[in-house]
């Protein structure tokens, strides 16, 4: 029987809850496929930190090679400044394994409220990629004469044709493959004259290459008008680093919730890994109450399955997901509800196994 080793890595905060919720997930959905996973966990993250002063072993990469994907978690402590944690783990992994590609789906699912009045749940089916090697988290920079008068601090965003060319190329590839063909390329190149016009000139070039696919460029400022006021003009969404992890907030919050929200961070090569969170982030203020969402955990393991080449039991997960959404009794906290993530869970993890069996009667 084909088996996939995952690795989880729970990581901080409500990360410790969701993840677990997840393996269950994954758990349920192997019960009644043609196909097993083989779980390691890692105890990475704040508590590794405290015993280790590191945020995961200097190696641990090296644990991950050989894993058909990762599950992940969250990464930040309230006792760590968290350029410590994300630099130590979270993007040590994204930029170790060359997971160039953030690719971030948004839609609004049957059963959510969604805050905008003039947005019906069709006009907002986005996917927005995210530039996730370089650019403004490239880590170039510097910090000298600390506490001087005369300090100084640098972010220098770093932008390479090869690591624009083959953001764009994934993204208009992306485009192509989705019934509408048609990618925004967002920019700020009025300001930023150097590396954003080569990012601009980058994609018409590359557009060349991709004719079915209808493109446009919009600004990153006035992107975000766009997105609320007109989101069924939208489809794919490319972007740099930080601007897509601004939009893709954005996103979220319109779609009804953070709490729902998936992420991959795609190798698209696939030399390495590919990991799959959440975007909610580590969340203190419910930590250990139940109170997570475990829904974005559970969107991030549908793309998860899309990633390992099983697309019907993706869908099946989705499915789930979806009869679990419509249901208002399903709902946590973030979405107005008194439902526990164990609730969310159990219920995702019955019509997992409930679809099975309808299918072998
Ligand atoms: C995200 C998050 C992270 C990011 C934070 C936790 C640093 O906001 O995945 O979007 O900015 O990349
Ligand atoms: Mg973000």
């Amino acid at each position: 029987m084909k088996t996939y080793s995952i690795a989880t890595i729970p990581g901080d905060g409500i990360g410790k809850e969701v993840v677990p919720a997840g393996q269950q997930v994954l758990e349920a959905l192997a019960s009644t496929s043609s196909f097993r996973f083989e779980f390691e966990n890692f105890g990475w993250g704040g508590d590794w930190f405290r015993a280790h002063g590191e945020m995961m072993p200097a190696d641990g990469l090296q644990a991950l090679k050989g894993k058909d994907a990762i599950l992940f978690g969250s990464a930040g402590d309230p006792h760590i400044p968290d350029h410590i944690t994300l630099w130590g783990l979270r993007l040590k992994i994204c930029q170790g394994f060359d997971q160039y590609a953030n690719v971030r789906p948004t839609r609004i699912l049957p059963g959510i409220d969604a805050p905008l009045k003039r947005c019906r749940p069709e006009d907002l089916n986005w996917v927005i990629v995210r530039e996730n090697s370089e650019g403004e988290y490239s880590g170039v920079g510097g910090r000298v004469h600390q506490g001087h008068p005369i300090e100084a601090a640098t972010d220098v965003t770093m932008m390479t044709r090869a690591g624009v060319e083959r953001i764009l190329r994934y993204a208009f590839r992306l485009a192509q493959g989705r019934p509408r063909k048609q990618l925004t390329v967002v920019t700020k190149s009025n300001a930023q004259r150097h590396a954003m016009v080569m990012w601009d000139q980058i994609a018409g070039e590359v557009a060349r290459e991709y004719p079915d696919v209808r493109w446009d460029k919009e600004l990153v400022d006035a992107m975000t008008a766009r997105m609320v006021n007109k989101p069924a003009t939208l489809d794919t969404i490319v972007a740099t680093n930080l601007h897509a992890d601004i939009l893709s907030d954005l996103a979220a919050a319109l779609a009804g919730s953070l709490g729902l929200a998936p992420t991959g961070n795609i190798d698209p090569e696939r030399r390495y890994p590919s990991m799959f969170e959440p975007i909610h982030g580590s969340a203190f203020d419910i930590m250990g109450q139940g109170l997570a969402n475990p829904v974005g955990t559970f969107w991030s393991i549908v793309m998860l399955l899309e990633h390992l080449g099983e697309a019907e039991a993706a869908q099946r997960v989705m499915q789930a997901i979806e009869q679990v959404t419509a249901n208002p009794a399903l709902h946590t906290r973030d979405l107005g509800g008194t439902a526990k993530t164990a609730d969310v869970t159990n219920a995702v993890c019955g019509l997992l196994k409930a679809q099975a069996q309808r299918k072998a009667a």
